[in-house]
């Protein structure tokens, strides 16, 4: 079991030409965050409250201003192979094949091209494309370029899975069923996940726990924990879930934190 354990962060940006008030810059303010890996931890707030930042900074891709940010208790210093990040649009490499995007992590490790493509066909059947492997980027779905993203990102069996909207560009219909996959797959890849949404919805499905942050600079205003992965993971059908009487009372529940917490700042 891995915990990825954010400690009093607060994160504040470079001042930008013309915008010198160095609390403008101040985009997350005291994060206390844990995520283990039994958990998938899913992040909502609105648009600009600091979600990919706070991502950022667990890949390594930021530091924080103050505080830490460890996994198992050792400080991260900068992105590493424990954390593997999926971004809403795929980021695929377009000179490369399915296969070979899929085994590029572990070329990255050194391990040997023979391995490495039987390593990425493996990951194809996995994720249900297990004739997808000679295609190129751009004969892919957008629901298949989600799923070799996510092969890319397991390839390297991270202990963490950093989720930015992930789901964020698929049309309703392809999402729904990617948010049973991704449960699946996080379930089976034995890490933890950091998910960030802007669907209430989503998080409240896919989220062990779901956690607001809140903007103006992000702080973390309330923790819900959900069990309604687990539902899905033991065959409940997503559709059935989404129209339990509790999956609606929690949704009402969680739209107005988000609101009221939009309402505080609106009076500060
Ligand atoms: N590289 C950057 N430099 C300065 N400000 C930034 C940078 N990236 C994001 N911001 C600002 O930080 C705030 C949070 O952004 P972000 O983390 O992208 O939020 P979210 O993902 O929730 O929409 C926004 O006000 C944004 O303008
Ligand atoms: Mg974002």
């Amino acid at each position: 079991m891995s915990v990825l354990t954010f400690r009093n962060v607060s994160l504040r940006y470079p001042p930008r030409a013309g915008r010198s008030e160095a609390a403008q810059n101040l985009v997350l303010d005291g994060i206390n965050l844990q995520i283990a890996s039994d958990e998938l931890v899913a992040i909502i707030g609105r648009s600009g409250s600091g979600k990919t930042s706070l991502l950022n900074l667990a890949a390594g891709f930021l530091e924080p201003t103050a505080g830490t940010i460890t996994v198992d208790g050792v400080p991260i210093r900068g992105p590493g192979a424990d954390r593997a990040v999926v971004f809403q649009d795929d980021a695929l490499y377009p000179w490369l094949d399915a296969r070979e995007n899929i085994a590029f992590p572990l070329k990255l490790k050194g391990v040997p091209a023979a391995d490495r493509l039987a390593r990425a066909q493996q990951l194809l059947e996995r994720v249900g494309l297990p004739e997808a492997g000679d295609r190129r980027i751009w004969e892919l779905s957008g629901g298949m370029r989600q799923r070799v993203g996510i092969a890319r990102a397991l390839a390297a069996e991270p202990r963490f899975l950093l989720l930015d909207e992930p789901l964020g560009a698929l049309d309703a219909l392809t999402r729904t069923r990617m948010q049973e996959f991704l449960l699946r797959i996080k379930a089976e890849s034995g890490a933890g996940a950091l998910l960030i949404t802007h669907s209430i919805e989503e998080a409240l499905l896919l989220g062990t726990r779901v956690v607001v942050l809140s903007p103006g600079p992000g702080r973390l205003s309330a923790e819900i924990e959900a069990g309604f992965n687990a539902e899905v993971l033991n065959g409940a059908s997503v559709a059935a879930v989404k129209m339990s009487p509790l999956f609606k009372r929690m949704h009402a529940g969680l739209t107005g934190l988000i609101h009221s917490s939009a309402e505080e700042e609106l009076a500060a």
